[in-house]
C-alpha cells in the first residue's frame, strides 16, 4: 500500500515512520511519499528516516517530492499534517490575539480561526487532488484546526476524510492508567468537537468506573487533568474535560499567564525548531539521533520553562508522544489504516460526520465521537445526548467554524467578523473587527484569502 504524508518535512514525521517500521500486519504500507513545500526540510527528513530504517530490511520504499500531485497519485492512504504559513504564522496567530488580550493559541479561540482561514483553501485543493488522483484513498487529516479542516474537506471527499487527534485517546489512556485498567478493555464514552470534548463515562466490564476515579483524590490528583482543572472543578462537571477546555474554563487565567510569561508556545517552537532544521541540514550521519535528542530536549526545556511559571499550555506531559505504547497521533493513524485495510474492526475517537449522533448538531457537522472503523469506513456509534452546557458550547463553536469556512471560501470579511465575534472567547464585536484587521495586516496568507 502507498501512504503519502503531506507536510512530510515536519518535525513529527519520524513518529509516523517509526510506527510503520514496527508494523508487521498485512497488508502493510510498502511505499511512503513525503510531500512538503520546503525542499531543505524534505531532504533533512529523508536522511532521518533512512537512518531510522536501519535494521528494518522490509522498511517501506521512501520517496520525497515538492509536487503534491506526484505524492498523492495512486495513494491508498493520505496523511495530512501541514502548517500553512509555518511557525511564523502560528506566532502571529498567537500574538495578534494576545495583543488584544484574548486567547492566543494554535487551535483554540481567535488564533485557530486565523489558522483555519488560510488553511481551508489549501486543504480543499488537496481534497480535489485526492479525488482526482487517488479516488479510493482515505485521508487521515491531522492538519489543524482538525475539525474545521476535516469538515471543509468532506464537501469534496465525504466520509473518505476523517480527522484525527491524539488528545482523546491520550486522555483515555491516562484514565485507564490511573485506574490500573487495561485500556484496550475499557470503553470510553467521549463526546465533543475537536479540542472541545468531555469524557463522560468509562466502561469496564459493563460498569462505569469514572465515578470511582472522580472520588479518588490521590488518583485524580496524579492526572494532568486533575492538576490543571482542579479536583473540585472536574467533580463539579462530573466528566473529565479535554485538556483544551482549559482555555474555556480558565480563560482569563490562561490569557494572563501567557501574557505575563512574555512568550508563547509558537515563539518557543519557532526558535528551537528553527535551530534544529538549520543544523540538521548539514549534519551528516547521526542526524536521527540528533532529532531524538532535540525532541527530548524540546519537551524537557519547554516544561522547565512552564514550571518556571510561563506555562501557556494545559498539557505538561508533552513527552508522552514518545511513549511507544501510545505513539500519539501516529498510533491513531496506524490504527485507522489497519482497521480499514485489514478489516480489523476497532473503535476509536475520531472526527467524523455527525449523522444524528448528537441530536442538537447538523448531520453534516464534524464531531469527535467514538467511531467504529472497518473495511467499510467509519461508523459513529450512537451515544447518550450531551448536557445543555455541552451541546450549547458545541453548537456555538460549530456556528463559528461554519462562518470561518465561509470566510475562507468566499473571502468575505463579514463572514470573518461573524466568526470571530460569535466565538465564546471573544467578548466584543469591536475586538472581533480588530482581530480580523490584525490578522490581515500581520499574516500574508490570511490577507491573500480575505483581500481577494
Ligand atoms: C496536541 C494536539 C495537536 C496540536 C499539538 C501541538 O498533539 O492534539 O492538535 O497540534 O498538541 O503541539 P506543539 O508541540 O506543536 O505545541
Ligand atoms: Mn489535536
Amino acid at each position: 500500500m502507498k501512504l503519502s504524508i503531506l507536510g512530510g518535512g515536519g518535525f513529527r514525521t519520524p513518529y509516523v515512520w517509526q510506527a510503520l517500521l514496527r508494523d508487521t500486519g498485512s497488508p502493510r504500507v510498502t511505499e511512503v511519499a513525503l510531500y512538503d513545500v520546503d525542499e531543505a526540510r524534505l531532504h533533512t527528513m529523508t536522511a532521518i528516516l533512512v537512518e531510522l530504517a536501519d535494521g528494518f530490511p522490509d522498511a517501506p520504499h521512501l520517496t520525497a517530492t515538492t509536487s503534491l500531485r506526484e505524492a498523492v497519485q495512486g495513494s491508498d492512504f493520505v496523511f495530512a499534517a501541514i502548517r500553512e504559513g509555518g511557525l511564523e504564522g502560528r506566532r502571529c496567530d498567537e500574538h495578534v490575539a494576545l495583543d488584544l488580550r484574548t486567547l492566543g493559541q494554535e487551535t483554540t479561540g481567535p488564533g485557530g480561526l486565523a489558522y483555519a482561514i488560510r488553511t481551508v483553501p489549501v486543504m480543499l485543493d488537496v481534497a480535489r487532488t485526492v479525488q482526482e488522483l487517488a479516488p479510493t484513498a482515505f485521508v487521515m487529516n491531522f492538519t489543524n484546526p482538525a475539525g474545521i479542516i476535516t469538515e471543509a474537506m468532506q464537501t469534496v471527499l465525504g466520509d473518505r476524510v476523517l480527522g484525527i487527534c491524539d488528545t482523546p485517546s491520550g486522555l483515555g489512556r491516562r484514565v485507564a492508567g490511573a485506574l490500573g485498567l487495561d485500556h484496550t478493555r475499557v470503553q470510553m464514552d467521549y463526546v465533543g468537537l475537536n479540542h472541545l470534548g468531555w469524557m463522560r463515562r468509562v466502561l469496564h466490564d459493563g460498569r462505569d468506573v469514572l465515578p470511582e476515579l472522580l472520588a479518588d483524590d490521590a488518583r485524580l490528583g496524579r492526572m494532568e487533568e486533575g492538576q490543571v482543572f482542579g479536583l473540585d472543578w472536574v467533580r463539579a462537571l462530573g466528566a473529565i474535560p479535554n485538556e483544551y477546555l482549559f482555555y474555556y474554563y480558565f480563560n482569563r487565567d490562561a490569557v494572563r499567564s501567557i501574557i505575563d510569561s512574555g512568550t508563547t508556545r509558537g515563539d518557543f517552537l519557532a526558535r528551537t525548531q528553527g535551530e534544529f532544521y538549520a543544523k540538521a541540514a548539514s549534519y551528516g550521519p547521526g542526524v536521527a539521533a540528533f532529532w531524538k535528542e532535540t525532541v527530548e530536549r524540546r519537551s524537557a526545556s519547554y516544561m522547565a520553562e512552564a514550571n518556571g511559571g510561563t506555562q501557556d499550555e494545559p498539557t505538561r506531559d508533552r513527552e508522552r508522544e514518545q511513549d511507544p505504547a501510545h505513539q500519539g497521533y501516529a498510533g491513531v493513524a496506524l490504527g485507522v489504516m489497519a482497521a480499514i485495510s485489514r478489516n480489523e474492526r476497532q473503535t476509536m475517537i475520531l472526527n467524523v460526520r455527525n449523522r444524528g449522533t448528537i441530536a442538537g448538531l447538523p448531520d453534516d457537522a464534524v464531531v469527535e465521537v467514538p467511531t467504529m472503523v472497518d473495511a467499510n469506513g467509519v461508523h459513529p456509534l450512537s451515544t447518550e445526548q450531551p448536557t445543555l452546557h455541552q451541546v450549547g458550547l458545541m453548537a456555538q463553536v460549530k456556528q463559528v467554524e461554519r462562518h470561518t469556512i465561509a470566510a475562507a471560501l468566499t473571502g468575505s470579511k463579514q463572514e470573518a467578523v461573524l466568526a470571530f465575534a460569535l466565538h465564546p472567547l471573544v467578548d466584543s464585536v469591536t475586538v472581533a473587527k480588530d482581530l480580523v484587521t490584525g490578522y490581515v495586516d500581520r499574516i500574508p496568507e490570511v490577507a491573500a484569502v480575505l483581500n481577494r
